[in-house]
């Protein structure tokens, strides 16, 4: 982790400034201890040469992969692209490069099946697996759904071993399968030359309360970040279990810690601005703050 590991932390702990409202996605983001390198499509596309880059997860990977795609293609508009999408898998191929930037839609990383019951949460249970392991850079991310209930609930049952349950306590849920993913990366991701990361939980605002306005309900009016480098609201609860599942990893993992950097942006949501209907305080605009995500990927990957 060395050097990167440091910059994450202080970039964890950053300042910045924002120029003006209503420039409000050209935020300029530097982290306090260390320099971030500018992100650098040409260079990324000759390094990567012949790779597969994969990200695997929900929505906020979606979100991650576009913000990576739209970085590379805005600085290489003639660069020949392939596009290809199904349900599962859309991959977006700079042709001259041999490069494929894909994006795996998997909501828990573990299996939902449909069994006999009804579909099953699967907790041991990671199949999609075969197709990962070939990749040459992995991103994985898992946590938005794990807490959902009602209609947004994509199982019936969840079932752990033999034991199958109605329900369960969610966050003991979401360990037990995120220690699924992680024996499952220290027993298959062996080559040194695959690079593998975990997305950090990425935050909602919803709650006014974090940000010291405990009226509100979302980020509908929100024009400007929270102030200084804490969050009033405190540190994310998921990402203790994260960390405390990385730190039983074998291999060397990055933890893409954005967690902090994001909890500060409320105003970085589509809030009304987007194609659903409703508010959306939960995944972000782009061009905007994913692109510092990536811009921190970038570093992590050429250090
Ligand atoms: C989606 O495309 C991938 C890669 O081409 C293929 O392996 C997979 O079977 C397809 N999945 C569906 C649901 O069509
Ligand atoms: C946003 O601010 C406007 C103007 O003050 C107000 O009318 C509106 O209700 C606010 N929206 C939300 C969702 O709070």
């Amino acid at each position: 982790m060395g050097l990167f590991s440091l910059c994450v932390v202080a970039l964890s702990l950053f300042s910045f400034s924002v120029v003006h409202a209503h420039e409000q996605y050209h935020n300029n983001i530097k982290p306090t201890d260390c320099d971030l390198p500018r992100f650098n499509a040409e260079d990324f596309v000759k390094r990567f040469q012949g790779k597969k880059i994969m990200f695997i997860g929900d929505s906020l990977s979606l979100n991650f992969w576009q913000s990576l795609v739209c970085l590379l293609h805005t600085a290489l508009p003639q660069a020949k692209i392939v596009r290809e999408a199904n349900e599962t898998i859309s991959t977006f191929k700079l042709e001259d490069y041999e490069l494929s930037v894909i994006l795996y839609h998997s909501l828990y990383l573990v299996d939902i099946e449909n069994d006999n019951i009804g579909r099953v949460l699967k907790l041991d249970s990671m199949k999609s697996g075969d197709t990962w392991k070939n990749m040459d850079v992995l991103i994985f991310n898992t946590y938005q759904w794990w807490g959902r209930k009602g209609p947004q609930k994509q199982w019936d049952y969840i079932k752990d071993g033999d034991k199958i349950y109605q329900d369960m306590d969610r966050t003991v849920a979401f360990r037990t399968g995120l220690t699924t993913w992680a024996n499952w990366v220290d027993s298959t991701l062996n080559s040194p030359e695959q690079k593998v990361f975990f997305q950090g939980i990425s935050p909602s605002h919803y709650h006014g309360n974090e940000w010291n306005e405990p009226g509100l309900k979302n980020c509908a009016n929100e024009t400007e970040p929270v102030k200084g480098s804490i969050y009033p609201g405190g540190t994310h609860p998921a990402t203790k279990i994260v960390k405390d599942v990385l730190d039983t990893m074998k291999t060397p993992i990055y933890l893409l810690d954005v967690t902090t950097l994001s909890q500060l942006r409320k105003d970085a949501h589509p809030s009304s601005y987007n194609g659903l209907k409703g508010m959306d305080c939960t995944h972000w605009c782009i061009a905007g703050l994913p692109d510092t995500w990536s811009q921190l990927l970038y570093a992590a990957l050429i250090q």
